[in-house]
């Protein structure tokens, strides 16, 4: 019988190696090693041989028998860990990171401005980007030969569409809808005819506002502009008004903080100075009531306006404005 024993182990170890799945391997073990199988066959057929002859075939199908299970139990255990595989998926191979978009770093500035003077009672207002000479200059205050009306600086669309420089037009526009009291920003594009390089492109934002009621005076503007500040900066943050000019508040000013990359002991970034100016602000001029029929007599007001990209360049510490435009993923995924 001991041919029939090896022959077995042989044809045994052969179909093993063809096993490759789950349906397989039970097939196999239905064939050799269940109660029924070719195994418990030949233990079946000891009874027919002699005393002397059964213990040393004994021997030999059981030793058969382990080496079968064993086989068997090697198969299971690699089928079992590489499951996945046998449908074609690899679970050794590194995992994909799904792709997670961020917002805009302009945008994240901007939702931050929002929050705090919508925080403060300021409604949030718009305009069109392509305006006419009268909503970008005339009605602010600007004179006839104010150089900002130049085609050196301004993109002109035809003899009177430009698109705005700046969005102090929109304050007109909002004038011009609704009487007083007015408490609104209004965020926006903007354009300029400036040469691109790091420090300038030809198009970017800016955020004005607008507060206009009976007896509104410098104080307030005050208040309000500091406290946007802390909000924005943090409390601890040293700050400073100068006297400046702007065609449509008198008087203006410029504010300025501490640099917070040198902490005011002079740096590239603050040009020497110390200081960092942040945004322009000022009462609003006469002027500009008449030309929306708001009555100067009655009313006043403050407004104040202030760049987006260079807020957001001081913030994040960015030294190129037109990483913001280019849309290179490397670097929006850093915000
Ligand atoms: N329009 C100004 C600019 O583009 C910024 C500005 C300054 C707006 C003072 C204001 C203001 O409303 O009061 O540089």
């Amino acid at each position: 019988m001991q041919p029939l024993v090896d022959q077995l182990l042989a044809q045994a170890e052969s179909d093993i190696l063809s096993v490759r799945d789950q349906q397989s391997l039970d097939a196999f073990r239905v064939r050799y090693l269940s109660r029924k199988g070719e195994i418990a066959g030949l233990f079946e057929q000891l009874k027919n041989l002699s005393p002397e002859e059964r213990p040393v075939l004994g021997k030999s199908l059981n030793a058969l028998r382990a080496r079968v299970q064993a086989a068997f139990d090697k198969k299971a255990q690699e089928l079992s860990s590489n499951s996945a595989n046998a449908n074609g998926i690899d679970l050794t191979l590194p995992g994909r990171m799904p792709f997670v978009g961020s917002r805009h770093p302009l945008t994240q500035t901007l939702d931050e401005i929002r929050r705090i003077f919508t925080g403060m009672g300021f409604s949030i207002a718009d305009g069109p980007e392509l305006e006419d000479d009268y909503h970008n200059f005339g009605a602010l205050n600007f004179p006839p030969d104010h150089p900002a009306r130049d085609m050196q600086d301004t993109f002109f669309v035809s003899r009177n569409a430009l698109l705005r420089t700046h969005t102090s037009p929109v304050q007109i526009r909002v004038m011009e809808n609704q009487p007083p009291p007015v408490r609104a920003i209004m965020p926006g594009k903007v354009y300029r005819n400036e040469a691109i390089n790091a420090r300038s492109y030809c198009m970017f934002h800016q955020v004005e506002g607008l507060c206009v009621d009976k007896g509104v005076t410098f104080s307030e503007l005050k208040g309000t502009l500091i406290s946007f500040i802390q909000q924005f900066y943090g409390s601890g943050l040293k700050y400073r008004f100068r006297p400046t000019f702007f065609p449509f508040t008198e008087p203006s000013a410029d504010i300025y903080i501490t640099c917070f990359i040198c902490n005011g002991k002079g740096c590239r970034m603050c040009k020497q100075l110390g200081w960092l100016e942040i945004l322009g602000c000022g009462m609003v001029h006469p002027n500009v009531f008449r030309s929306v029929g708001y009555d100067p007599e009655k009313y006043t007001g403050y407004a104040f306006g202030m760049g987006i990209e260079r807020i957001a360049i001081l913030r994040y510490g960015i030294d190129d404005i037109r990483l913001f435009f280019e849309n290179d993923v490397r670097f929006l995924a850093q915000f």
